[in-house]
Parts: C-alpha cells; structure tokens; sequence
C-alpha cells in the first residue's frame, strides 16, 4: 500500500492538502500572554515548512485561567493583535 502522508485528507469542509500535522507545543513565551517575535518563528517556520495543519499552543481566554503570565492568552486587544500578527503571516504565507 502506497504511503498516505502526503496525500489529501478530506476532514468535513476542509481537505488537508498533506497529512503532515502539527501538534500544539506549549512554549511559555507570551510577555503577560502577549504572542511575540518567538511565537511568529515558531508557528511560522511551520508555516512555510509545508505542513498541512498546525495547532497553536493553548491559549488562554481569562487572567486567572492562566498557569503562568507567560501562558498565550487571548482575552485584551493587543493579544488580540499579537495573534493576528501571526494569522496573518500564515494567510500570506502558509
Ligand atoms: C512541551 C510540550 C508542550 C505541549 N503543549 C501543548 C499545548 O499547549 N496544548 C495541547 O493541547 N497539547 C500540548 N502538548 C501535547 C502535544 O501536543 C501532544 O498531544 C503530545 O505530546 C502527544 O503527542 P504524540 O501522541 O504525538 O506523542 C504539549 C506537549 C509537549 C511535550
């Protein structure tokens, strides 16, 4: 049987275009849950690597459900933004 891992994954609407996923990774990096430069390298290396999916890490949506300050968060404007930065580097370039 011919390896399946880089053909299309057909998953309700959306067709994967390889079965090269990426899994979440923690990274304890936000600055008070802010995304920086480090989360734009590493979801964005992936990005451009080919991967057909890729989860970011957890992500917080209240202060105090966080493990730590460094926790990816998403509940002010500018986290809010910080993650664009990032969706929108994958529309541009993923
Ligand atoms: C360092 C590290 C960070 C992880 N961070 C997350 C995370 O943020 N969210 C999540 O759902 N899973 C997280 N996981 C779980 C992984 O995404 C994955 O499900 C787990 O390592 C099992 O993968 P496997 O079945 O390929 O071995 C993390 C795992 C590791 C080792």
């Amino acid at each position: 049987m011919p390896a399946l891992l880089f053909e299309p994954l057909p998953l309700r609407g959306v067709t994967l275009q390889n079965r090269i996923i990426v899994a979440p990774m923690t990274q304890f990096s936000a600055n008070d849950g802010v995304a920086g430069d480090w989360h734009l390298m590493h979801l964005g290396q992936f990005a451009v690597s080919g991967a057909a999916l890729v989860l970011p890490e957890s992500t917080y949506v209240a202060a105090e459900a966080r493990n730590t300050p460094a926790c990816l968060s998403l509940y002010t404007d500018e986290q809010e933004a910080a993650v664009k930065r990032i969706g929108d580097f994958f529309a541009a370039h993923g």
